[in-house]
């Protein structure tokens, strides 16, 4: 018997990430914990390193990534030769890439190896987003402030100016919150490339072609887009019945809502009960509290009638919207964050690797003889 979508199918062991349907751990640590007392830069080094740094291996791990911020000539020849309309997610699909090409260590599948490829894969990506974003909102280049959170010039870098200290650390509070979870698509994806052995870009590249879609991080995307359908909170409770009425009369075509629902978190997804929190602060800042207005009513409505909750995806998009962030770009930050969890599973996948090779279960017609072709 198969598993539709592979639901309830343990497909591994992992040290990395711990999810079960109340609860959200790295290496140990709850995310209520990470996002409390941590920054994503603590977070990323006990990702890939496997333990909290202390304050000198942290200096030394944040040099080394602002350090691989300075992406190579060729490859902003090549981010300033593409399209201007390309997507920022398929930019990145193709920077990491390329960035394979350029990295002297590509070919090597060395622990060592992978743990700078790692690195610099952090820093890359967080580079690339703000270029793409000098690119394309001809916002100026930013260069990395060595005293800010990793989060903070990120923002800086797609603005093209620094956010405010609030927006900062919100944004490095979301990092936190996307960095890793498990066996999802895109790091199942990673670790099924990395056990054919081939290499790291390779597989990072395949895990942002699968974290594109609007099933997996394209919903912060897409949630945004939905609050702009909607429009203001007066207008939930109309917008709501007239989704169900499409769905009721077109169940073959049925509309999900974006931001809702999760394979495992069947209760609540508790990073986006701590970004719905973040996002509040921020509006009383931005003065645009109703998106938070709106969401929790639509959140409301769709836990009476469907019961079923919001994902992270849900507050991500209201707290960039208030930021100031192109939509575009939501989906690229969650890859500035997750590529760290990606990069630890591929390592880890490495390091005690069997090729990952399920089975079908055929559903297609009996055996069956060709008939030659002037008789068909
Ligand atoms: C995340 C998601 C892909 C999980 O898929 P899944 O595990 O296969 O979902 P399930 O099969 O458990 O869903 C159970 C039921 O809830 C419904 N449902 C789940 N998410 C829904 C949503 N966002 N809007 C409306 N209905 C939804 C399903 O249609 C299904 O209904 P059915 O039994 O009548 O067919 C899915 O919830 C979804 O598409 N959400 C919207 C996109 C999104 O926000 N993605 C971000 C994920 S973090």
């Amino acid at each position: 018997m198969s598993s539709k979508g592979l639901a309830g199918i343990v497909a591994g062991q992992t040290s990395v990430g711990e999810v079960t349907q109340t609860s959200l751990r790295y290496r140990g640590y709850s995310i209520g914990d990470l996002a409390e007392n941590a920054t994503f830069d603590e977070v990323a080094y006990l990702l890939l390193h496997g333990e909290m740094p202390k304050k000198g291996e942290l200096a030394e791990f944040r040099t080394r990534v602002q350090a691989s911020m300075e992406l190579p000539d060729p490859v902003c020849n090549a981010m300033a030769a593409m399209p201007k309309e390309t997507p920022p997610m398929d930019m990145l699909r193709s920077v990491a890439s390329l960035l394979g090409h350029y990295d002297p260590e590509a070919q090597s599948n060395e622990p060592k190896a992978n743990i700078r490829k790692s690195e610099r894969l952090l820093g890359q990506m967080t580079a690339a987003t703000g270029f793409w974003s000098h690119l394309i909102n001809n916002v100026p280049i930013m260069k990395p402030d060595p005293s800010a959170s990793h989060g903070a010039n990120l923002l800086m870098m797609m603005l093209g100016k620094r956010g405010s200290e609030l927006a900062g650390r919100v944004m490095d509070g979301t990092l936190i919150l996307y960095a890793e979870h498990e066996f999802n698509a895109s790091t199942f994806t990673a670790r099924t490339i990395a056990s054919t052995l081939a290499d790291m870009h390779s597989a990072v590249s395949g895990a942002i072609g699968a974290l594109k879609g609007p099933l997996h991080g394209g919903a912060n995307e897409a949630a945004m887009y939905q609050f702009l359908d909607i429009g203001k909170p007066e207008n939930v409770e109309k917008w709501f019945n007239d989704l169900e009425a499409h769905n009721a009369a077109h169940p073959e075509n049925k509309r999900l809502l974006m931001g809702f629902g999760h394979r495992v978190y069947k209760n609540g997804d508790h990073r986006a009960s701590i970004l719905r929190d973040w996002s509040l602060q921020l509006s009383k800042e931005t003065g645009q509290g109703h998106w938070i207005d709106m969401a929790d009513r639509l959140q409301k409505l769709m836990l009476e009638r469907k019961n079923i909750h919001p994902n992270t995806d849900y507050p991500a998009a209201h707290a960039y919207y208030q930021m100031g962030i192109p939509i575009p770009f939501y989906t690229p930050i969650f890859v500035c964050s997750r590529v760290t969890g990606w990069c630890a599973h591929i390592m880890e996948q490495y390091s005690d690797n069997r090729i990952i090779r399920p089975t079908s279960e055929y559903v297609g017609p009996p055996e069956r003889k060709v008939v030659p072709i002037e008789k068909r």
